[in-house]
């Protein structure tokens, strides 16, 4: 990538800046390792761009976690993203980006995904909006693989497309949107801990068994049947996962506690959001149990002297210009 254009070029040359917010999202979601994922209606990363006469240049990172992204577009997920975007649509400018992490990295709320998808949603609006959400998918995903240790799709596809996504294949890849209930209420708890995608993927089992893969097929099934017919109850059973969460709780401090204290003040499912840390917990959103389960949850980790931030949310559209 060539960020060395000079600041006289760049004046001369600048567009207008552009502005998208892109969402917080959920992956896994018990069996769906991978292929599950769910945008929320907040946090947001923001993200800024403009034509530049050519490379890809990071002028500004603010916000969670900011001291630690690189302002190096060949490692950071939205540059990497829009390189690809600007190079699928033969692009023949750059772009000078600014970023505003409202997901702090190491979250397991899609932090690495949503900027990579906003960065590829930012750079296709300045490119005429040339390339189909599937193509913009794809540019994502690139970007988490080069981040994360790992092609996985599955944080950047809601992010693009809002909603409930499930991949059903990565090659060729295939992924289907399903509307979810406007009424499934979601609790986020995040606490004061760092867990990597990258090091959450080297504590992972190479192997299923046989009665794991039954167990985890019958409740990816039943998910996608709740999110279709909006049968909260359908997908608060669903949430299981006999494999990967198991594998992974050894990161999270007292998470079962935390997911204990959501079951037992009206959660339908509380489990691990992606690689971790977070806790993701399900509520019927027509109820005002929201607050109650993030306040029991938080409160697991202040007693212990972690600080825990928490968000009460439904589901979202995805990637917008704002
Ligand atoms: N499916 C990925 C994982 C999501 O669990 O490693 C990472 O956010």
């Amino acid at each position: 990538m060539d960020s060395s254009t000079g600041n006289q070029e760049k004046i001369s040359m600048s567009g207008d800046w552009i502005r998208v917010a892109a969402p917080a999202t959920t992956s896994n979601i018990g069996p769906g390792f991978d292929t599950f994922g769910l945008a929320m209606n907040e946090p947001c990363d923001v993200i800024e761009g403009r034509i530049i006469e050519s490379g890809l240049e990071i002028s500004e990172v603010s916000g969670p976690g900011s001291e630690n992204i690189p302002k190096n577009p060949n490692i950071n997920s939205v540059t990497i993203a829009a390189e690809q975007v600007l190079k699928r649509c033969g692009a023949e400018f750059g772009i000078e980006l600014k970023i505003k992490k409202g997901i702090r990295p190491c979250s397991g709320m899609g932090s690495s995904g949503a900027s990579a998808a906003g960065g590829a949603f930012l750079a296709n609006i300045l490119c005429g909006e040339k390339l189909s959400p599937i193509e913009l998918i794809l540019c994502a995903a690139h970007a988490e693989d080069v981040i994360s240790g790992g092609l996985h799709a599955d944080n950047v596809s809601p992010c693009i497309l809002g909603g409930f996504t499930v991949i059903r294949s990565y090659e060729p890849f295939d992924v289907i949107r399903i509307e979810p209930p406007a009424n499934l209420g979601m609790v986020v708890a995040l606490p004061d801990v760092m867990v990597a995608t990258s090091d959450a993927r080297k504590v992972l089992p190479r192997e299923v068994s046989v009665k794991d893969l039954v167990f985890h097929v019958g409740n990816a099934s039943s998910m996608v049947y709740g999110m279709m017919a909006g049968d909260l109850k359908a997908i608060g059973r669903s949430v299981k996962d006999a494999v990967f969460e198991p594998a992974r709780v050894k990161l999270v401090p007292f998470i079962k506690e935390a997911e204990k204290e959501a079951m037992s003040n009206g959660a339908l499912a509380s489990f691990m959001g992606g690689s971790g840390p977070c806790i993701m917990s399900f509520y019927d959103a027509d109820t005002d149990l929201g607050c109650t389960i993030a306040e029991k949850v938080k409160a697991v980790y202040t007693e212990k002297n972690i600080h825990c931030d928490t968000w009460v949310t439904r589901p979202g559209v995805g990637c917008k210009r704002i």
